[in-house]
């Protein structure tokens, strides 16, 4: 199956619309050098055109039919957190936006939420678990070292054993699992894909440390990606990239725990056996850095997603942007020349919920009403790793 999803990514002719200037093959990877890792629309339809492959492939869209999200049930404002850090309502909310977030608590695991916010997609998709294909889970939290996406599988119900795996890319995590899936559908091999976003970067905060507690909160939300017909695409481009020297901006690593003493090996050397437990140590984030780094590297990426789908900003009906910070937010779009009021925000409410913002955004928007049919969103993530990406998605 993957070998065929990595075929679509070469093949691929999801819509139309997309163009690079000229006939253009769609999607296409290429990996070396200072571009490595990046997935991008380039004119491979020569190339393609001069090789007997399956056109059963081209034909293959995919859209968001469905969307649900989850939240804990403990709400902690700005007020309350000033109880435990030297902070203020007044410092939170004019740096960042935020005003409250939820907090996993008690009985409360990010599986529960996950499979919550599932129930509700596959609900409003009307879809029934038996006939989901995958599952694809962007977590960096989640409740076991090993992930989470088989035990949703199965808590869902899903009697076919769908394949389910998990993704951990930060607060890109639903990102680049909603790009996956398509890959996943448009490599011919499945149909139903769950996406799901689920953070609880709360197990992982240094509840001491004012400058990053009070940015993040706890969430689930999922989609459901179907296959359709090209011609039905909704999801136009994307356009995704990442940057390993950058990753000591936002770090949780290993830290050692116990103090064995080294063991002499057989060759009188010392070697360290048995290795030391170890454990994560809390978030560290150079907040500047990461705040310059996307006002950077977001809103080209946005653009250039939308020229794949060849659109402009003003074709955007939504800029739909990961919900770390209102202020980043206010610049990336102010960048791409987008009017406030079509940015989305929610951060208020439940602060950086990591790889569920999108998610989360995504739906409240639609249940309230906001994004309709035929609506043209843009929708950006961004976070550790570096990682970041955009996709143009055309809703309903
Ligand atoms: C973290 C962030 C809110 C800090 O805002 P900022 O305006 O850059 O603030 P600074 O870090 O420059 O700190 C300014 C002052 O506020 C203080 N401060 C930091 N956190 C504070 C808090 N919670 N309450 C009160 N004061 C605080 C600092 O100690 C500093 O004090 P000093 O001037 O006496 O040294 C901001 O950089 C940010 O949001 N960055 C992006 C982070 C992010 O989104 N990460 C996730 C990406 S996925």
């Amino acid at each position: 199956m993957a070998g065929a999803a990595f075929i679509s990514l070469w093949l691929n002719v999801p819509n139309p619309k997309q163009s690079c200037g000229k006939p253009c093959g769609g999607f296409s990877r290429w990996g070396s050098g200072a571009t490595a890792g990046r997935v991008a629309c380039s004119s491979f339809s020569d190339q393609a055109a001069s090789q007997p492959r399956s056109l059963r492939l081209l034909s293959q869209g995919c859209k968001i039919v469905g969307c649900g999200s989850a939240l804990p049930t403990f709400t902690i404002s700005n007020d309350d957190l000033a109880k435990y850090v030297d902070t203020s309502d007044e410092w939170i909310s004019s740096r960042t936006g935020i005003r409250k977030r939820r907090i996993i608590t008690g009985k409360e695991t990010l599986n529960g939420l996950a499979l919550e916010a599932a129930h509700k997609a596959l609900e409003m998709a009307k879809v029934d678990p038996a006939d989901v294909d995958l599952i694809l889970v962007g977590s960096s939290t989640p409740d076991d070292l090993f992930g989470g996406g088989p035990q949703i599988q199965n808590a869902l119900g899903c009697k076919h054993n769908p394949v389910a795996y998990d993704i951990r890319a930060g607060c890109s995590g639903f990102m680049l699992a909603l790009v996956s899936a398509a890959c996943h559908i448009r490599g011919g091999g499945f149909n139903n894909v769950v996406v799901i976003g689920a953070d609880a970067i709360s197990r992982f905060v240094n509840w001491d440390r004012r400058e990053t507690c009070i940015l993040f909160g706890d969430a689930a939300a999922a989609v459901l990606l179907q296959g359709c017909p090209s011609e039905e695409d909704g999801l136009l481009s994307f356009d995704l990239h990442s940057d390993g020297d950058g990753s000591r901006h936002i770090t949780a690593p290993l830290s050692l725990r116990d103090t064995a003493d080294d063991v002499a090996g057989r060759n009188e050397s010392r070697i360290n056996f048995p290795p030391k437990r170890t454990e994560y140590s809390t978030l560290n984030m150079n907040g500047n850095e990461v705040f310059k780094f996307v006002c950077r590297q977001v809103p080209p990426s946005v653009e250039s997603a939308l020229r794949k789908a060849d659109l402009s900003t003003s074709d955007v009906d939504w800029l739909l942007l990961h919900q770390a910070n209102q202020r980043i937010m206010d610049a990336v779009a102010s960048r791409l020349e987008i009017p406030p009021e079509k940015v989305i925000s929610n951060l208020a409410n439940y602060g950086n919920t990591s790889a569920a913002s999108i998610p989360l955004a995504l739906d409240e928007a639609v249940r309230s009403g906001k994004i309709k049919a035929g609506d043209t969103i843009a929708a950006a993530g961004f976070g550790a790793g570096l990682t970041w990406g955009s996709a143009i998605i055309r809703w309903g």
